[in-house]
């Protein structure tokens, strides 16, 4: 379906839990432990019917997204009933990488065909630092091994911060001399714990890359999504660039976002839009919900205003981990 600005919306992303293994400092605070109740997560049947719903106005890619999407133990059960849904063609997940390993083959047979993965840092005891705890080791094997898996896609995410990992740019550039994956710099958006923090501009990132190396543009296939990739000659994998502050990508929108207690987010920068657990969990058939859902879709905002340092009282306020990024 298309919204009032005319954008074609066909990308669901989808928050199945605010729970997560990792405390990533730009992410969650470090004690304060206000997450979800089980019960007040999205189910199994809720976030099937979603996916049915969305499907019937044009919904075609879901991302599962969290907190930490794999530390959910129905996540095989979640992924196989969007898998059941005909429509959607692709699947996608956004993961810290803790509990890929063993797993990969599974998720590859049900379905699963993108996968992308946080890392800020490889150097192991900084990683453990930024996100409180993580085994930099156990991540780096589940790059490797999923990027010689069935897999179409494997990215990593890396939010370069000032004074904190910006002197790695060009391990993270290494990254893709030998290994087929991409390596994508985020800019650090103003939200949560990510305030507390100095974002590095991508345009600054891609300078220094340029010092050394020449990026070729044109030998990248497009992409649905807002990163805009380079290749280095003969190197295999590629480098992207997602940069919601320096070159808002609202204009070319494509997505919808359901947060983990079910509230249907129009987009990631305002409280706006519909909490779906009154619908899901009564006997509201697919079809209404799909309509109520289209309805919503339509008033999608227009962009953010991240850069304006806007106050307004439709400014999001939830945290990270719930909206699923
Ligand atoms: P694909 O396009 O499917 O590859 O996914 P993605 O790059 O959007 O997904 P991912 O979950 O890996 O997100 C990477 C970063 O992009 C995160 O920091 C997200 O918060 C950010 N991001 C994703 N979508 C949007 C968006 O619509 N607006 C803004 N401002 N940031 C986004
Ligand atoms: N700004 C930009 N990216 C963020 N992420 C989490 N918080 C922020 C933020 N404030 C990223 C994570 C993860 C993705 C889902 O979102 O690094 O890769
Ligand atoms: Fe879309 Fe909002 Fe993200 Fe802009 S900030 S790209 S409108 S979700």
């Amino acid at each position: 379906m298309f919204d009032k600005n005319n954008r074609h919306i066909n990308y669901l992303r989808i928050s199945i839990t605010d729970h997560c293994n990792l405390r990533c400092q730009y992410c969650l605070p470090e004690t304060d432990n206000s997450f979800s109740n089980k019960n007040d997560l999205l189910n199994a049947d809720d976030i099937e019917k979603i996916v049915r719903a969305t499907a019937l106005i044009g919904i075609e890619k879901v991302r599962i997204t969290g907190g930490e999407p794999l530390i959910r133990t129905d996540f095989l059960e979640i992924l196989k009933r969007i898998n059941s849904v005909k429509e959607i063609k692709k699947i996608a997940i956004t993961t810290n990488g803790f509990n890929l390993l063993n797993n990969l083959d599974e998720f590859s047979k049900n379905g699963l065909n993108r996968i992308n993965i946080s890392l800020d840092s490889l150097n192991s005891d900084k990683y453990k630092k930024i996100t409180r705890g993580g085994d930099f080791e156990q991540v780096m094997n589940s790059i490797k091994e999923s990027s010689n898996g069935n897999f179409e896609r494997i990215r990593i995410n890396v939010v370069i911060m000032k004074g904190i990992n910006d002197d790695e740019i060009f391990d993270f550039v290494n990254l893709t001399r030998e290994l087929n994956i991409g390596v994508r710099f985020i800019e650090l958006m103003p939200i949560g714990e990510g305030k507390r923090f100095t974002s590095m501009k991508n345009l600054e990132i891609l300078d220094i890359i340029k010092s050394k190396y020449t990026l070729e543009r044109d030998a990248v296939e497009k992409t649905d999504g807002p990163a805009s990739y380079y290749k280095i000659s003969n190197f295999r994998g590629e480098i992207g660039f997602i940069s919601p502050l320096s070159n808002r990508f609202c204009e070319s929108c494509n997505r919808i976002r359901v947060t983990s207690n079910g509230f249907l987010k129009l987009c990631l920068h305002y409280n706006q839009g519909i909490d779906l657990i009154p619908y899901l969990r009564s006997n509201t058939s697919i079809e209404t919900l799909s309509e109520i859902i289209k309805n919503a879709i339509y008033n999608k905002p227009k962009e953010h205003q991240m850069n304006c340092n806007s106050q307004d009282n439709t400014i999001e306020t939830k945290r990270m981990n719930e909206i699923g990024g």
